[in-house]
This record gives C-alpha cells, sequence and structure tokens, in this order.
C-alpha cells in the first residue's frame, strides 16, 4: 500500500510512519509530511509542506497518489490553541476537512487522528455515543474537525486517541517528561485526580492498519483497554525504568495553575474497537514494556539521528 502520514515529525506522526514502514514485511510504501522540522530518515519519503498553504493538499495527493492517508497534523499544544484560536480553528477543523474532501474524490480510505479531549471529563468511561462537551479552543477545534470529516467523507475513520511514546526532541510526551526527570533526580507531581487511557505511538500503528484492511468506518476510541491517573502512570513509568517512584509528588491539577482548561476524567470506553477487530487494544503495562524495550533498543538517539540540525 501507498500510505501516507502527515504530520511525521510529530509524536503520533513519527512513530506511526516508522511502525507503518516496518509493517507488511515492509512492503508498505510510506510518506510522511513535516513543516518546520527537517527530517532524514531512510525508513519513509519525507515531503516538506505547509498543508495550510492554498493548494498544498491537492499537490500532496497527486505527488504522493495515496491508498491510505493517515491525518496526524494539527495544533495539538492546548495552551497554543488558546493563544491561537483561528490557527487551531485552520488546522484542526479546515484542514481535515479539506483533506477528507480530497480523499474522497481520489478514492482512497482516510483516517482522521482525533481526541479523547472532547469530553468535559465530568463523568468518564465514555462511550463513542456519548456527547462530546469540550472544554478549551483545542478540544472545541478537533471535536469540528470530527464532524466535517465525517460530513465530507463517511467512509473516514475517525480515531479518538490519547498515548505517549519517544518523540524528536524528547518533550512531547508525559512518559518522557516522567523519564528525563527521574533520571535526572528531578522532582516532579504527579496529578491523582487526572485519568486517561494511553497507548504507546508505536501500538497505534498496527491497529490502524488493521482497520484499514477491515474497511472500518465511522468514530473509534482506539485508547488502552486499562487507565489509570497521571499520577499512577508516572509511578509505573519509574519502576519499569528502576527509577526513584519517591520523586513524584501526589498532587492535584487544581494545584498545578495551568492556564488552558484539562479535563479531569478522561477514561473512554474501547470495546467497540474491541468487537470489530476482535481483539482488545494494549493494556497499559504492555504498552510501558514497549516504551521500556524501545529505550533498551537505542529508538530515543536513534529517531534523535533523524533531524537536519542548521
Ligand atoms: N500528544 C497527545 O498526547 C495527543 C492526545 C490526544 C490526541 N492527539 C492527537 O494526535 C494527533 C497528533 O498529535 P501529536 O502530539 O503527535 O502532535 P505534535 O507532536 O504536536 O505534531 C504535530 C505535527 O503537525 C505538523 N504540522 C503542524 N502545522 C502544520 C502545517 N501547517 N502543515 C503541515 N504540518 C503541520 C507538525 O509539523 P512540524 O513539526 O514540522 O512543524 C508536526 O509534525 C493530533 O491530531 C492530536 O490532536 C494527541
Amino acid at each position: 500500500m501507498r500510505i501516507l502520514v502527515t504530520g511525521a515529525s510529530g509524536l503520533l506522526g513519527l512513530n506511526l510512519a516508522l511502525s507503518a514502514a516496518g509493517q507488511a514485511g515492509g512492503s508498505h510504501l510510506v510518506f510522511g509530511t513535516v513543516k518546520d522540522h527537517a527530517l532524514q530518515t531512510s525508513a519513509f519519503t519525507v515531503m516538506q509542506t505547509d498543508l495550510i498553504e492554498p493548494g498544498a493538499v491537492e499537490r500532496l495527493l497527486d505527488q504522493t497518489q495515496p491508498d491510505w492517508v493517515i491525518h496526524c497534523a494539527a495544533l495539538a499544544n492546548v495552551d497554543t490553541c488558546e493563544a491561537d484560536p483561528e490557527g487551531a480553528r485552520q488546522l484542526n477543523s479546515e484542514l481535515p476537512a479539506k483533506l477528507a474532501r480530497h480523499v474522497a474524490r481520489g478514492g482512497a480510505r482516510l483516517v482522521h487522528i482525533s481526541t479523547d479531549a472532547v469530553f468535559d471529563g465530568q463523568r468518564g468511561k465514555y462511550s463513542e455515543t456519548d456527547l462530546p462537551n469540550p472544554l478549551g479552543v483545542y478540544a472545541r477545534t478537533k471535536l469540528e474537525g470530527e464532524r466535517l470529516v465525517a460530513e465530507a467523507n463517511p467512509e473516514a475513520i475517525i480515531a479518538r486517541v490519547n498515548l505517549f511514546g519517544w518523540s524528536l526532541r524528547g518533550t512531547r510526551s508525559l512518559g518522557e517528561f516522567f523519564f528525563y526527570n527521574l533520571s535526572a533526580g528531578k522532582g516532579v507531581r504527579g496529578f491523582t485526580d487526572v485519568f486517561f487511557c494511553p497507548l504507546l505511538a508505536n501500538d497505534i500503528a498496527p491497529i490502524l492498519l488493521h482497520m484499514l484492511e477491515l474497511r472500518l468506518s465511522g468514530l473509534y476510541h482506539v485508547l488502552s483497554r486499562e487507565c489509570a491517573s497521571k499520577y499512577e502512570f508516572g509511578v509505573r513509568i519509574a519502576r519499569r525504568f528502576g527509577l526513584d517512584e519517591s520523586l513524584i509528588t501526589p498532587s492535584s491539577v487544581a494545584e498545578a495553575g495551568l492556564k488552558a482548561a484539562r479535563s479531569p476524567n478522561l477514561t473512554l470506553r474501547t470495546d467497540k474497537l474491541a468487537a470489530a477487530l476482535g481483539t482488545p487494544p494494549p493494556d497499559l503495562s504492555t504498552g510501558i514494556d514497549g516504551f521500556y524495550r524501545l529505550y533498551q533498543q537505542g529508538y530515543p538517539q536513534k529517531i534523535r539521528g533523524f533531524e537536519i540540525r542548521e
């Protein structure tokens, strides 16, 4: 298959592009887009483009002729979204809609990546039929992106994710936050009142490719089947890596003075995904074991070496 991954310098996109290139005995041809980061890797073809520019989406699809498109590019920083609501709207709502329209016209299949944060987190255990209630600009623009994609391309898969993993600069995921701070002997806070169900980024590719093979469409929660507080997640990372878990102070999100509102209970149900795939998504221990294994294999250094710095 010819697979186009947008946002291939991001936490999800990079790991997804690398994993997809390694699946099916390496027979997939993978293209990955970047905007500001300059990447060099032999694993996939890097395409540099600002997808907001007029004509960029059309040009990209024309050049790559994909069978499958996995759209990860986004404005994913919640504080940046609050500061730049128009930029967030363009990237998180307008761009997915445009891509969905053009992909439908060309006959390829689309996975659009969305977020667990469309829910306000007051209740938890949300399923795909529960009504979202986004709290901030990021979540609102992502929910609008979901709506516009479904309207423009009903065949598309819309995958609500949450994830951790190794990123290009080591700063994009909570797993890295705990690992690097604890490794340096630094104390950090871990929220005991914020819950999530993250998958290891590298475990998301096989799931999405399987969903594409099965020709699924519509909304799915693509998350770990097990959820935890951010504090518990940090402790489990510490234990797996043999780091000092007492450096993590249990605390409340209310004490942190964060600018953008965070949804406290983002436990989402994955029954629909499990039923469609015939197997449940991985639990947290499997994800954290994979995160540790990648570390032992030198994966963080390997991906860091992909970036060309001026
Ligand atoms: N990270 C999480 O925990 C999390 C949780 C829930 C959902 N999600 C969703 O998962 C997806 C991926 O998130 P992520 O954390 O991997 O994002 P990320 O690390 O912030 O990466 C964003 C990507 O989008 C690209 N991009 C931004 N503006 C662009 C533009 N104008 N044209 C082309 N590319 C552009 C960036 O390229 P450059 O780096 O080259 O500028 C980068 O590759 C998003 O849809 C996000 O909403 C993420």
